[in-house]
């Protein structure tokens, strides 16, 4: 086994690159396999030196299919070289290990068995990320949920148990969501699961999953639920870019319902730096939250950014709530103090880096009001 290696699945996406940067900036050569389905943009991991491979033609044609239909505007699409077969993967991975490069990205979905099993050799830990993630999307038809969180969780999980058995770590990024709708207070660790929609129930088997291989087969696995993240790099469809992209272009910004749902906001590269503090620091096997003080109610977080951006409240246009929809979602993360781990970044400053990403994306630079 190489020292100071990571699996990190879902490497091109929102949570997935700024924990690919962080691991990155600590010492870590990482192998990231992702799939690259729409959610995905190469062009996340562009401050890294990164080589992409594609295993197979099979793939190939993921590829080249989900490159159709993407959503973000990549500026510097990258190479993919194919390698042909999934027995040469480990000639790829050797040469990566050997190289000055920071990730090796195979593209390829984590439900393939053989290769999650061909890659755990060569890492001394797994960063579990891969995820299909828009809830609004599992409400719409969850196959996708059951493939990318069940079966996906289910081929990597069991490849590290054949392979790596006790040894190593494993991290699994669950979510906030599968504890359901907390009205009062705050959630601990030890909560039960409770989800409510088909995402967070797909999470939630995720959990159960490892929870019953902690205790058949003694594997070290930690389990993370962060709270809602915001930041540069998420998918255009979710809340925050959607209200900001859209406050560019002088759309209307769909509020759900009467818009007093609750969440506690938290700046990406905060979580980023959470899993990496657990990975590093914590306890296999364990349960840990990450959470922020940034708690409101989503129409007071479209007006505050209508206000940083200089634009006016009649954008705001209430819709038919989501069937099924959360009120409030709260952590305790107590645990991640005592770990020494606090967020750095503050929702003004958070957000206003955030406003800053998809302005020079989507429109002419905004005035931003500090
Ligand atoms: N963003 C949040 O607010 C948040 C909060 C709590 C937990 N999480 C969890 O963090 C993880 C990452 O979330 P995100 O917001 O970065 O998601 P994202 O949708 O931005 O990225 C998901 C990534 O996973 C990849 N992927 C999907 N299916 C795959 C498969 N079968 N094989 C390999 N790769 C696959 C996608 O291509 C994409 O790059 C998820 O597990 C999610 O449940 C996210």
């Amino acid at each position: 086994m190489k020292e100071r290696s990571l699996l990190i699945t879902g490497g091109l996406g929102f949570l997935g690159s700024w924990t690919v940067e962080e691991a990155v900036r600590r010492g870590y050569k990482v192998i990231v396999v992702d799939a690259l389905t729409y959610a995905a943009n190469p062009e996340n991991l562009s401050s890294l030196k990164v080589k992409f491979v594609v295993p197979s033609v099979r793939h190939l044609w993921g590829v080249l299919r989900v490159e159709d239909r993407r959503a973000f505007p990549v500026s510097d699409p990258p190479n993919y070289d194919g390698y042909g077969r999934v027995e040469d993967v480990e000639r790829e991975v050797e040469e990566f290990l050997s190289s000055p490069l920071d990730a090796l990205v195979i593209l390829a979905s984590v439900e393939d068995y053989e290769l999650m099993k061909r890659l755990m050799p060569y890492v001394e830990g797994v960063i579990h990320l891969a995820a299909e993630t828009h809830v609004d999307r599992s409400i719409e038809d969850a196959w996708d949920f059951v493939r990318a969180e069940i079966l996906g969780f289910y081929s990597t999980v069991d490849a590290f148990r054949r392979v790596k058995g006790r040894e190593g770590r494993f991290l699994l990024v669950s979510t906030d969501e599968v504890l359901g709708e907390v009205m009062e207070g705050a959630l601990d660790e030890t909560a039960p699961l409770m989800p409510r929609n088909p995402y967070a129930a797909a999470k939630s088997s995720q959990e159960h999953f490892a929870q019953s291989y902690i205790n058949t087969y003694g594997l070290p696995i930690t389990i993370v639920r962060p709270t809602n993240a915001y930041g540069p790099r998420q998918h255009p469809e979710k809340f925050v870019p959607k209200i900001i992209i859209n406050a560019l272009r002088g759309l209307p910004i769909p509020v759900y319902g009467d818009g007093r749902q609750r969440r506690v906001w938290i700046y990406a590269p905060d979580v980023a730096r959470g899993i990496m503090d657990i990975y590093e620091r914590g306890n296999f096997p364990d349960i840990y939250h990450i959470g922020s003080m940034d708690e409101l109610e989503n129409l007071a977080l479209v007006r505050k950014i209508l206000r940083m951006m200089g634009k006016g409240e009649d954008l705001i246009t209430f819709v038919e709530d989501r069937p099924g929809h959360d009120r409030r979602y709260s952590l305790n993360w107590e645990k991640m103090r005592r770990l020494g781990w606090y967020p750095k970044v503050g929702l003004d400053e958070g957000l206003l880096r955030t406003i800053e990403y998809y302005a020079e994306r989507y429109a002419n630079r905004p005035s931003v009001r500090r």
